[in-house]
């Protein structure tokens, strides 16, 4: 056959291949050992032709499986590209099989929006940790041993002495010590207590603590940065309120609550008939945490609260029951999926 004829074959062999496996047939035809490109450069008897001819026709028999090459290879990428080719030979009625896409837990959200909000402040992101020293958890934050307010954490013990953290304010010594003073942090991270669970206690929730020390810190400083953060966090004003609150970290101290958002402050099993959710602890550092710290209660003052950051979510997200938070239900994750 002439190298000519070959071309126009292939080409009109190309045009009307519709898929891949047509394709391979007509590679077979054309490039396959006794394909009709391989047998007309076979037929070429080298040994008649002058060195000038050898030339040519070496030439002209490379170009031609060359082209044949490239040719298949183009035809091959465009009918793997095209959704007209193959596709249409697959199921298109089976259900999709592509990669899973997970989703940011609902709390975790819920930090990342605070994170963000408090860094507009100008506070400092700091991890503390979940396996604590009991100095940290209790004696550095004014609860001594025989101090009743121990009591009002139930405590998982671990038998080496550690705890596992009751709240983030295990960590405001540890940051006072690192960053000194003056300093804003904020410190997101799980918490744990040995109690039962209920429509808004668990025994592993996360809080949101955060302290600013500097000079001349008033409540005053407090309630600005809790109303600017609710504002933000709800996207309009929130009902709150402060009642007098004791810890023993901070004096004096408050409980910053503000109207369930579930019943509207009507009264509902979240916030146990009462229309309040207690939200924001807080209050001014007490002078023996600053003083642990290394910091001059002389010359500094402080703020400090600890947020119920699951608690939170469960007002932003319309949430009635905190345990949904831990069950792992992949249907309650991907409800809530970028909704903040
Ligand atoms: C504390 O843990 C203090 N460390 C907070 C604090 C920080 C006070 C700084 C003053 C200054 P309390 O035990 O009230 O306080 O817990 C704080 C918040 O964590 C609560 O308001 C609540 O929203 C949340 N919380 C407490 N226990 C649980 C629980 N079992 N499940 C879910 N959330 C909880």
């Amino acid at each position: 056959m002439e190298f000519q004829e070959i071309r126009t074959e292939l080409t009109d062999a190309l045009a009307a291949a519709s898929n891949l496996k047509t394709l391979e047939e007509v590679r077979v035809h054309f490039l396959g050992k006794k394909g009709s490109v391989t047998n007309a450069t076979k037929s070429v008897d080298f040994s008649k032709l002058t060195p000038e001819e050898k030339r040519g026709v070496g030439g002209a028999v490379n170009s031609l499986k060359n082209w044949a090459t490239e040719s298949i290879a183009a035809k091959k990428a465009e009918l793997e590209s095209s959704p007209t080719s193959e596709s249409f030979d697959r199921d298109l009625t089976l259900p999709g099989s592509g990669p899973q896409v997970g989703t940011i837990h609902p709390i975790r959200q819920v930090q990342l929006q605070l994170e963000e909000i408090f860094r507009g402040m100008g506070f400092r992101v700091f991890t503390g940790r979940e396996v604590e020293r009991e100095f940290y958890n209790f004696d550095a934050l004014n609860i001594p041993a025989d101090h009743p307010a121990r009591e009002m954490q139930d405590t998982y013990w671990l038998n080496d002495g550690h705890v596992l953290r009751t709240h983030t304010s295990a960590t405001q010594v540890r940051a006072l010590k690192k960053f000194g003073a003056p300093v804003r942090a904020i410190f997101p991270g799980r918490c744990f207590r040995y109690e039962a669970v209920d429509a808004s206690h668990e025994n592993t929730f996360y809080q949101l603590e955060g302290f600013c020390v500097d000079r001349d810190i008033t409540v005053a400083n407090l309630i600005a940065v809790m109303k600017s953060l609710l504002g933000e966090v709800f996207g309009r004003e929130v009902k709150v309120r402060l009642r007098p609150g004791y810890f023993p970290f901070v004096e004096p101290g408050f409980e910053l609550d503000f109207e369930c958002t579930i019943c509207s402050g009507a009264g509902c099993s979240t916030c146990k008939k009462t229309g309040w959710i207690e939200l924001i602890p807080c209050g001014l550092i007490h002078p023996r945490v600053l003083e642990a710290g290394g910091i001059d209660s002389k010359e500094y003052s402080g703020f400090a609260f600890g947020c119920g950051l699951t608690r939170l979510a469960m007002m932003k997200f319309h949430i009635p029951m905190i345990r949904l938070f831990n069950s792992g239900d992949l249907r309650f994750y991907e409800q809530l999926a970028g909704k903040s």
